[in-house]
């Protein structure tokens, strides 16, 4: 079993493309919705939301986990690789590189949560394309939670996420005399706004995430790994919060059938 963890629904981004490269594997997934949003906390506490929710997985059975937020995985990736040693751990970060190959003007947005463009580690990723590209860093305050809430479909929320998303374009294409042609969407969160982001920024304009490179080197990573037994693969999801709201996610992203349980971790 995989073990899959986020602040909220955003992962789901990435759980699909895992789902998507291997199929044969069961899942749990854990939205830290009680918790959340993790972007705009100090480092502190996404970081023992981390190792809490990576304990919980490993006690559930997990033989894998993946770290499907950008956010945890710039706070507290190396901890938990150093806390569990014999756990293959594979987090996510902006997609940078795959966005200097595909842009044409070397003019890249970068869309992420304050919390992850803030790292050391962001800064490390950053440092080693200097000269490779201009990059115009966009925290998104807010968007991530925007996004959590229009899940439940309804005008009001649609509304805000319009808003909270037009609020962060107009940031990012107005911060310099050249606007960018690619736009890095650097939060698990964000591909699930991506129509809506798309049409704002126009159709010149190329997005890029990464829930498919991570499941790509997922299902590397894992290869090494004993046989697992045969058996039908399975999803669980949990949430710390409301699981209706992951409920509703999964349903219209993921499973029309799939259902959530809340959980506690504290
Ligand atoms: N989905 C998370 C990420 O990839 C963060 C969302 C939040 O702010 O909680 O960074």
């Amino acid at each position: 079993m995989i073990g899959v963890f986020d602040s909220g629904i955003g992962g789901l981004s990435v759980l699909k493309a895992l789902r998507a490269e291997l199929p044969g594997e069961s899942f749990v997934y854990v939205a830290d919705s009680g918790h959340a949003p993790y972007g705009e906390r100090d480092a502190a506490h996404v970081t023992a939301r981390a190792r809490a929710l990576t304990h919980h997985l490993v006690g559930l059975g997990a033989q894998a986990l993946v770290v499907a937020c950008n956010t945890a995985t710039a706070a507290a990736i190396h901890l938990l690789r150093q806390e569990h040693p014999d756990l293959p751990i594979i987090g996510v970060e902006p997609a940078l590189k795959p966005a200097v190959a595909l842009s044409q003007s070397g003019r890249i947005g970068v869309m992420a949560t304050r919390g992850t463009l803030a790292s050391p580690k962001f800064e490390q990723l950053l440092a080693s394309l200097q000269g490779q590209a201009r990059f115009v860093l966009q925290p998104c305050d807010g968007l991530a939670w925007a996004i959590e809430n229009s899940v439940d479909g309804s005008a009001e929320t649609s509304k805000a996420l319009q808003q909270a998303c037009r609020e962060q374009v107009q940031a990012l294409m107005h911060s310099e005399s050249q606007p960018p042609d690619t736009v890095v969407l650097g939060c698990t969160h964000y591909p699930f706004a991506a129509d809506v982001l798309q049409q704002l920024l126009g159709p010149q304009v190329q997005l890029v995430d990464t829930g498919e490179a991570v499941a790509r080197q997922t299902r590397a990573r894992l290869q090494g790994l004993a046989e697992r037994p045969e058996s039908a693969p399975g999803l669980v999801l949990l949430s710390t919060g409301d699981p209706l709201t992951l409920e509703q996610a999964a349903r219209r992203w993921i499973d029309p059938n799939a259902s959530a349980q809340q959980v506690q971790v504290p």
